[in-house]
């Protein structure tokens, strides 16, 4: 098989890549190791910027969102037990999407499809090879794919990163001593809008899918065993520290849990010759900022048109500033995310001291244009 640009992932980041490269008269073929109905049910992200939410409505791709999305107009803060509202309209003149990451990815998978798209699911032993030079390729034991370019979009432990030879990237990590413990449950949201909770048992969120549908998150453990978090121990500690005048939380059945650890890396740069790479095989942020999913999207957008111009003009302008225009927006979004994490979550072994501090600097932002206004602006992008 040949095409134009070779991808590997059907994530948000691969899949927007080639609809928007069809968008352009691009050829690509995306390639999956994990089957469609595996991907069209993967529980993660939730909330769109609205730069995002624009992008796939101007692709053409974003009907099922308009229609069943949550417009919200911001996010609440919650800490001593009082709930404290950020008006990202007021603020920012901008709006946040809430719309689970599954239902984009069900939403570009069919427009693919729809559009005699080819997307390899069940790719079995899935390797790159010859982006060094001019003839980049990709390899599974069912297909050989040659192309022009490589787009790894294939997420944190996918193979396009680790193919590249050592001494080529820079790895920046950081570990967090916690991980969130999520979980969806069919029970009707407490609030409206996201609720955000400092608590002295620890960080919790409040988000929600749909009317009928609540998504929340406990910090907990990074080696927790999902074993130890019965329902009724999630309800428990839900209650207590989502607790507050302003809403009673509704319980219902308990239809998903997972623990993700809370992890920051990016990597430089995010191109190696013939290979780039997008979203999650780039750069990993922690789940507090609600970026991840949105840099995914923000890298396939650019790579979508680099790759346009480069048909176009044959210009390799915009390849070439490709990964510095990318790591700029990835480094604010790792800063914002490591900011809203360490505001929120319990660090154990100061006697408090990091708590009390982590109150100041709420009352600060909760009390101040200044303070409201950058959360609201890189909220909501
Ligand atoms: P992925 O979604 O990981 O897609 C990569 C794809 O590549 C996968 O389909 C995988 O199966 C495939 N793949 C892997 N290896 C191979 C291989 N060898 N061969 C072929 N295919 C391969 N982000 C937000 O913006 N907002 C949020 O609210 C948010 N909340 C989150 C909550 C949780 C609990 C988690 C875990 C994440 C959250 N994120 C959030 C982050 C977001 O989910 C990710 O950043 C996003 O999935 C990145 O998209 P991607 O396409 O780069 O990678
Ligand atoms: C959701 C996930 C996040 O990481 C976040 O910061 C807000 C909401 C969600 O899944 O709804």
């Amino acid at each position: 098989m040949r095409t134009q640009v070779g991808i590997v992932g059907a994530g948000p980041a691969g899949l927007l890549l080639s609809h928007l490269l069809h968008l352009s008269g691009v050829e690509s073929i995306v390639v999956e190791c994990r089957s469609r109905a595996y991907v069209e049910q993967r529980v993660r992200a939730g909330v769109l910027e609205q730069a995002s939410a624009d992008l796939l409505v101007e692709a053409g791709v974003g009907d099922r969102m308009k229609r069943e999305g949550l417009v919200h107009e911001g996010i609440n803060l919650l800490f001593n037990r009082r709930l404290h509202r950020i008006d990202f309209q007021k603020l920012a003149g901008r709006c946040i999407t809430v719309y689970g990451q599954q239902e984009i990815v069900k939403d570009l998978i069919r427009a693919r499809l729809e559009a005699s798209g080819q997307i390899i699911f069940e790719a079995e032993g899935v390797g790159i090879e010859g982006f060094l030079g001019d003839d980049p390729v990709i390899r599974s034991r069912e297909c050989e794919i040659e192309c022009d370019f490589i787009a790894g979009c294939d997420g944190d432990h996918g193979v396009c990163r680790t193919a590249i030879p050592e001494g080529i990237l820079t790895r920046y990590e950081r570990n967090y001593p916690f991980a969130w413990l999520g979980i969806l449950a069919q029970a009707a949201p407490a609030s409206k809008e996201l609720v955000y909770a400092n608590h002295e048992r620890g960080f919790a969120l409040l988000s929600m899918r749909s009317p009928t549908v609540s998504r929340m998150y406990l910090q907990c453990a990074p080696e927790e065993d999902l074993s130890n978090w019965p329902d009724d121990r999630i309800w428990d500690e839900l209650r207590t520290r989502l607790e507050c005048d302003s809403f009673q939380l509704a319980e219902g059945p308990i239809v998903q849990k997972g623990i993700t650890p809370m992890r920051s890396s990016v990597c430089e740069p995010m191109r190696c010759g013939k290979l780039f790479l997008a979203g999650d095989a780039a750069h990993i942020v922690p789940p507090t900022g609600a970026k991840g999913m949105n840099l995914a999207m923000g890298d396939a957008a650019a790579l979508a048109r680099a790759f346009a111009e480069f048909y176009r003009s044959g210009s390799r302008e915009m390849l070439e500033s490709y990964s510095g225009a990318c790591l700029r927006r990835t480094w604010r979004a790792q800063h914002f995310a490591w900011w809203m994490t360490s505001m929120l979550h319990r660090c154990e072994g100061d006697g408090g001291f990091e708590h009390r501090r982590q109150l100041a600097e709420l009352e600060g932002v909760v009390g101040s244009r200044a303070g409201a206004g950058y959360l609201a602006e890189n909220y909501a992008g």
